[in-house]
C-alpha cells in the first residue's frame, strides 16, 4: 500500500488476464475503488477494446506479456499488494485439442505468477478457479467437499492450478484464496464456442445485458450461473476474497440475484 500526497492509501493491485471478459470488469471496478492497477495479459483471448473505458486512467498500466514466463513477469510485481490471477485459456473444446498449450498457460502460468508474488511478499493472492473441477456433480446444490472429477484438460489444468495455489499457501504461507467460479455471464462474455456446460445464445445474453442496463434486477433462479456485475460489484471479489480464510477453496455462485 502506498500513501498518496493527500494522505490516503492506494492499493497496488495486479490483475493477470485483465483484458479478458471477467478481468476487464474487475479492472474497472478496482480503478473505481481507487486502486492502482497493473494488467498482465497476452491478448490471446482478451481484447484491448475491453479496457477502452479506463485505458487513459493514470492509475492503470497494461502490459502485453505471457504469464508463463517468470523472468518476464517478475518486474511487474514490485510494490504490488494484491494479485488477482485470472489469466488462463478458458475454453473447453480447444483444451481437448491442445492439452499441452493449456497446461503451459494454466498450470505453468499459475506457478510463475505464484513465484513472482512470493518474491515480493504480496498481501493477498486470489485465484480464479473453476467449478468445472466437479465434472457432473452428484448433488445440487454442490458443496466444496464434492468429489473432484475434472472431465477435460481445461478443468484439469484449472484444478491443478488451484492445487498449486493452496500448496503455496501451506508451504510458503502465501496468503492465497481460491475462488471456484461457476458459469459467469454478462457483457463481453464469449457467445461463440462452448464454455462450461452452458451454450450461450447471443440474443438471450444480449437481452440480459439490456435488462441490466435498464436497471432491472433480475431475480430468477439460475442454478449455477452467475451474473457478472454482482460478481464484481455487489458481491465484490475483493471483500469476498478478504473474508475467505487463506488457504481455502471457496465457491462463488448464487442461485438468486
Ligand atoms: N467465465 C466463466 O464462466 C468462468 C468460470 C469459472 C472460472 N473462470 C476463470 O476465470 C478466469 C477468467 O475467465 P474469462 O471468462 O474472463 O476468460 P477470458 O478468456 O475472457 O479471459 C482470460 C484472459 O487471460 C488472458 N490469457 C490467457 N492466457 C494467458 C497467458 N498465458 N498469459 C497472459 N494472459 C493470458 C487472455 O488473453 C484473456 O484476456 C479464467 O481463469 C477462467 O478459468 C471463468
Amino acid at each position: 500500500m502506498r500513501q498518496t500526497n493527500m494522505g490516503c492509501s492506494v492499493h497496488r493491485t495486479l490483475v493477470t488476464g485483465g483484458a479478458g471478459f471477467i478481468g476487464s470488469h474487475l479492472v474497472e471496478r478496482l480503478l473505481a475503488n481507487g486502486d492502482a492497477v497493473t494488467v498482465l495479459d497476452n491478448f490471446s483471448t482478451g481484447r484491448m477494446a475491453y479496457l477502452d473505458e479506463v485505458k487513459d486512467n493514470p492509475r492503470l498500466s497494461i502490459h502485453h506479456v505471457d504469464v508463463s514466463g517468470f523472468a518476464d513477469i517478475k518486474p511487474f510485481f514490485e510494490g504490488i499488494d494484491w494479485v488477482f490471477h485470472l489469466a488462463a485459456l478458458a475454453d473447453i473444446v480447444p483444451s481437448i485439442q491442445q492439452p499441452v498449450t493449456y497446461h503451459k498457460a494454466n498450470v505453468d502460468g499459475t506457478i510463475a505468477v505464484l513465484e513472482a508474488a512470493r518474491s515480493v511478499g504480496i498481501r493477498r493472492f486470489v485465484y480464479a478457479a473453476s467449478s468445472s473441477c466437479y465434472g457432473i456433480p452428484d448433488e445440487f446444490p454442490t458443496l466444496e467437499t464434492a468429489p473432484i472429477r475434472p472431465m477435460y484438460p481445461y478443468a484439469l489444468t484449472k484444478y491443478l492450478g488451484e492445487q498449486y495455489v493452496l500448496h503455496w499457501n501451506r508451504v510458503y504461507k502465501l496468503p492465497c484464496v481460491s475462488l471456484r467460479l461457476f458459469n459467469v455471464y454478462g457483457p463481453r462474455a464469449r457467445t461463440s464456442g462452448a464454455y462450461g456446460a452452458v451454450f450461450w445464445h447471443r440474443s438471450w445474453l444480449e437481452s440480459r445485458s439490456r435488462w441490466w442496463e435498464m436497471g432491472i434486477r433480475q431475480g430468477t433462479s439460475l442454478s449455477s450461473r452467475m451474473w457478472l456485475m454482482p460478481l464484481c460489484r455487489r458481491r465484490n471479489l475483493r471483500p469476498r476474497a478478504r473474508y475467505s480464510t487463506s488457504g481455502r477453496a471457496t465457491h462463488i455462485a448464487s442461485t438468486v440475484w
